[in-house]
């Protein structure tokens, strides 16, 4: 395939919520404190959605803004695409509601449940479809809220999660990044390492999953830590070998933000220095499905990024999925 054959993408946008909750304000509510949770995850603080504010809601800024970036209108968009672990309800899909609050044509909506994966798995269904002649421009949003879903009883999961959204407008058109290659997996056996256990068919709501907080998710945070970094290096490079290159020639790393340790072990078990290691955990914590374009976007906005540069995200979430994604900067 040539490059001028290959998806690109052509517009960006990040929306983060205003209210910002810092260490300190944990330290209010568990029994923890801004010395253990910067040690251990690296992260100072993350934004917070409003009560009334839904995932689509702030799909909908980023999903603006990613339009502007291209200089498209939504009338330009023929498929729309989101990845999300948090939506607005188990139905209607907030694909559909996306459409309806941009005022898009009635357009294909899909909703993608990939967890912290969710943008790579959705950056490669967008790849995909572009690729085939199926669809010109795809909006790709990652909206996640998972203060909705974070029990702020248990200090093992709440101070590592924030909220945010991102967007990309996926096109056949060739300009500024090129989507090279794309890499996915999954292993359903360690399903139950991350999960919300209740509110779906398996376990539907009661009074006694509410009782027992089952609607809430959980983490065994020490096992995804492990799984994390052994699978994000083996598709990171496997990603590499699709494209057929080697490490060395990647200018930007950018893992999913989980935990600054993560990052780090990952780096170093691949070899790249720090400089070559986008990370904002510190500013927005985990932003699920949105963490690693929330961090592109920030990177992008800085200028840090010139033409000819190789760029490589890879994530690790729920399910267990993981993938890997190689972008070129090519205007
Ligand atoms: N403050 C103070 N103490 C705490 C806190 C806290 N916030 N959280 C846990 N502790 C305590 C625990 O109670 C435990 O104490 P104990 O030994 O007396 O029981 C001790 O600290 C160690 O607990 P661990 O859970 O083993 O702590 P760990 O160092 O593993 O850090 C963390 C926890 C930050 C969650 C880490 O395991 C992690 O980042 N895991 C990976 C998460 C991840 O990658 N998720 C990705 C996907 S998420 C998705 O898909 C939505």
């Amino acid at each position: 395939m040539t490059d001028r054959q290959k998806a690109h993408i052509i517009g960006m946008g990040a929306y983060v919520p205003e209210r910002v909750m810092t260490n300190a304000d944990f330290e209010k509510i568990v029994d923890t404190s801004d010395e253990w949770i910067v040690t251990r995850t690296g992260i100072k603080e993350r934004r917070i959605a409003s009560e009334e504010q839904s995932t689509s809601d702030m799909g909908v800024l980023a999903a603006r803004r990613a339009l502007d970036d291209a200089g498209l209108s939504i009338d330009d968009i023929d498929l729309i695409l989101v990845a999300t672990m948090t939506p607005d309800y188990l139905c209607p899909s907030v694909s559909t509601i996306l459409q309806r609050k941009l005022g898009a044509k009635m357009v294909g909506a899909v909703d993608i449940s990939a967890a912290c994966c969710g943008y790579v798995y959705g950056i490669s269904i967008a790849k995909a479809y572009v690729e085939a002649g199926m669809y010109r421009n795809v909006l790709f949003v990652t909206s996640e809220k998972m203060s909705a879903i974070v029990d702020y009883k248990d200090r093992r999961t709440c101070v590592v999660f924030g909220d945010g959204a991102a967007a990309m407008v996926v096109s056949c058109q060739a300009a500024k990044f090129s989507i090279d290659a794309v890499c996915l997996g999954a292993d359903g056996q360690q399903g139950s390492l991350m999960q919300v256990p209740a509110g779906g068919s398996q376990n539907p709501v009661s009074l006694d999953t509410i009782k027992n907080r089952q609607h809430y998710f959980t983490m065994n945070g020490r096992e995804v830590f492990k799984g994390a970094v052994r699978q994000m290096e083996e598709v990171a490079k496997e990603c590499l070998a699709v494209a057929g290159i080697d490490m060395s020639e990647i200018s930007w790393l950018i893992p999913h933000q989980a935990n600054a340790r993560i990052i780090e072990a990952m780096a170093k078990r691949c070899n790249l220095p720090d400089n070559k290691v986008y990370n904002v955990i510190h500013r927005y914590g985990n932003t699920s499905a949105s963490s690693i374009p929330i961090a592109f976007c920030d990177l992008v906005a800085e200028n840090s990024v010139t033409v000819g540069e190789r760029l490589l995200f890879v994530a690790f979430g729920a399910g267990a999925t993981w993938g890997a994604t190689l972008l070129k900067k090519i205007s």
